[in-house]
């Protein structure tokens, strides 16, 4: 728990922390690709490339932060968070990891003004969001283990179908032959494929034939440019196992 005084610190710092954030993400994400090449298959390095989803993460942890006292507001923003993060198989030892480099870069970007008692009480913040970020995500994972799903299972494409000049359609099914959980109405899974790219690459796409326990499949659109969406469309013939991930 923050006592008040670091509660009083960071929200007093959150203005010109967010004044830099475009600095501090960038030496955010420098600092932990270097020191954890390893994250670079959990993160898409094409977002980071083009730098505006990468935003996302560093500009979350200064807003929350700043309203930590009343969380219970942020409940559907930190579902939504923990999802993207229990698809792409985020786990608690990687808190740590994203704080430590954090304070690294608000200490870089601020230079002088980065007093101990201000990263103190980004510290505190910060670990105060991961436990919350934590829980939420462990339950999903439970949630998902009762169902009969841990992480990503391997998946063969047995239909690959043209609905148009730039969409395709992929009929997955689950290579073990077991029934699928019933997906909900706008759920989406992640593909994971190794061998495609640099690194390990993940891509979300929304479930897009009806709630049943045999198959799933995606519409994928052709993105110029992109990796993975005309790697499906160009290179994927049926059979090929991809390795899916249902938060359900
Ligand atoms: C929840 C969710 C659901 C989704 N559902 C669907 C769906 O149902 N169907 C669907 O088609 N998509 C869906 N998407 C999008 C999908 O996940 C992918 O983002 C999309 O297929 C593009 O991936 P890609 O690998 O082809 O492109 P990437 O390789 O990720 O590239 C993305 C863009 O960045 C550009 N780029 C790449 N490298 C650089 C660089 N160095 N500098 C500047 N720009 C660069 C590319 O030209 C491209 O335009 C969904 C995304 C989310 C988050
Ligand atoms: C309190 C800590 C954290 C907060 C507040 C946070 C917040 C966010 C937000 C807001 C997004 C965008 C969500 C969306 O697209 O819907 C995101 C995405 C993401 N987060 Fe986190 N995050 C935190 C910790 C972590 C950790 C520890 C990791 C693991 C290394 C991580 C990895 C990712 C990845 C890989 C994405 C997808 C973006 C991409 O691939 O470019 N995050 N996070």
């Amino acid at each position: 728990m923050l006592t008040d005084a670091q509660l009083a610190i960071v929200k007093a710092t959150v203005p010109v922390l967010q004044q830099h954030g475009e600095t501090i993400t960038k030496t955010f994400y420098r600092n932990l690709f270097a020191a954890h090449p390893e994250l670079k298959d959990i993160f898409n390095m094409a977002n980071q490339a083009k730098g505006d989803q990468p935003r996302s993460l560093a500009n979350a942890v200064l807003g929350y932060a700043a309203n930590i006292d009343q969380l219970a507001n942020l409940g559907p923003a930190v579902a939504k968070i923990a999802h993207k993060h229990c698809s792409l198989d985020i786990a608690p030892e990687h808190y740590p990891i994203v704080g430590e480099n954090l304070l690294k870069a608000i200490g870089q970007v601020l230079g002088d003004a980065a007093t101990p008692e201000i990263v103190d009480a980004w510290g505190a913040a910060y670990g105060q969001l991961a436990e919350i970020m934590i829980s939420v995500e462990r339950a999903m994972y439970e949630e998902d283990a009762a169902k009969g799903w841990a992480g990503f299972k391997p998946f063969r494409v047995v239909k690959k179908t043209p609905e148009s000049a730039v969409v395709t359609s992929f009929t997955l099914v689950p290579a073990d032959g077991k029934p699928l959980p019933l997906h909900k109405a706008g759920q989406y899974l992640s593909v994971r494929l190794e061998g495609v790219g640099e690194n390990v690459e993940m891509r979300q796409y929304t479930v897009s034939c009806a709630p049943n326990t045999d198959h799933y499949r995606i519409s994928v659109k052709r993105e110029p440019g992109g990796l993975i969406s005309n790697h499906l469309h160009d290179n994927v013939d049926e059979d090929l196992v991809a390795l899916v991930h249902v938060v359900v």
